[in-house]
């Protein structure tokens, strides 16, 4: 069994592709932006587990569930002996479901941009499946990327859940699944995707009340600071997430409370008092809409689950 992590060739230049890179070239636009990708370092990575279990999102427990109700469904269609190739694996706790349905799965490979965090859960996770073939890759899914196949005949799934997808303009969203369609070499995809609802439920899920969202949302500041010498004041700056109900998106952002300067990376950078910096967008789809969005990426859309409240839709893709 090989656990080892491996590092996913880059794609893009490192200036754009590091954090520092991206901080620089987004804190010199206006309006500021920095790229969510660089929410997720180890803390991070906990902090989002942390909001999955928040009462106020719904998002995660609903997929659960939906993965649960059809699991079986699922693994017939994703077929015997298949490779599950999961985008932005997270915790792996969703995934867990789908192995335990298959049918003699022949490998897992999970891709995550936080080697340490992966290289911790799959740890665990090669514990409870001692007879899996485990192929994490540690890289940035939105780079072109080209997985090694395994020898012999195989199929490939692909598996891409809690809504990353809606985390993408949409232009930028049709263009991964094409990605991702010849990364699954004519395999499925398995892609979950929160719907549009009442604004007030969606408002909720990205403004908890225990604060974990706006902590997550600031990571980004306390991770410059540790990582790159930067020194925002955390404190001085607000998270705040409207629902734009003409965009049928969250969007998401650092609001700086006060007029300030940053330094990073001997560079200087002002905010004036109410400034916001862009952080995030989390669009929000209906179940027609987004099997429109994936027939114009070349998939056929097939097989989709929603829960009774209609809150989160799971949907099963054929390549073309
Ligand atoms: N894919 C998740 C979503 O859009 C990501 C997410 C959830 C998130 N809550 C967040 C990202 C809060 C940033 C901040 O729902």
């Amino acid at each position: 069994m090989d656990t080892q992590l491996a590092r996913l060739s880059r794609g893009a230049s490192p200036q754009e592709d590091s954090f520092a890179g991206n901080l620089l070239a987004g804190l010199s636009k206006t309006p500021k932006e920095i790229a969510c990708k660089y929410f997720y370092d180890e803390s991070g990575s906990r902090l989002f587990d942390a909001i999955c279990d928040l009462p106020e999102y719904y998002q995660t427990r609903t997929e659960m569930a939906l993965l649960s109700r059809h699991a079986a469904e699922i693994a017939a269609l994703m077929g015997e002996g298949v490779e599950i190739v999961e985008f932005g694996a997270g915790s792996l706790r969703k995934v867990r479901i789908l192995l335990d349905a298959a049918c003699n799965p022949r490998a897992y490979t999970p891709l995550d941009i936080s080697g340490d965090y992966l290289c911790n859960v799959v740890r665990s996770l090669a514990a409870d499946y001692p007879a899996l073939t485990l192929r994490p890759l540690v890289g940035d899914f939105t780079l072109p990327l080209e997985i090694p196949t395994l020898p012999g005949p195989m199929r490939r799934a692909g598996f891409f859940p809690g809504s990353t997808i809606g985390n993408f303009k949409p232009d930028a969203a049709m263009a991964l699944l094409r990605r991702m369609r010849s990364t699954l070499n004519g395999g499925g995809l398995l892609v979950g995707v929160d719907l549009v609802k009442d604004p007030v439920r969606l408002h909720a899920a990205y403004n908890d009340a225990a604060g974990v969202t706006a902590l997550f949302n600031k990571n980004l500041l306390a991770r410059a600071n540790r990582e790159l010498g930067a020194d925002f004041d955390p404190e001085g700056f607000a998270h705040y997430a409207p629902y734009n109900a003409a965009a049928h998106r969250i969007e998401m952002y650092l609001v700086s409370l006060k007029r300030q300067s940053v330094s990073l990376c001997g560079q200087r950078f002002d905010f004036a008092q109410g400034e916001p910096v862009h952080t995030e967008d989390s669009h929000k789809y209906t179940m027609e809409s987004f099997r429109e969005m994936a027939a114009r990426a070349g998939f056929n859309p097939r097989a989709v689950w929603t829960d009774q409240d209609r809150l989160f839709s799971l949907h099963w893709l054929e390549s073309r």
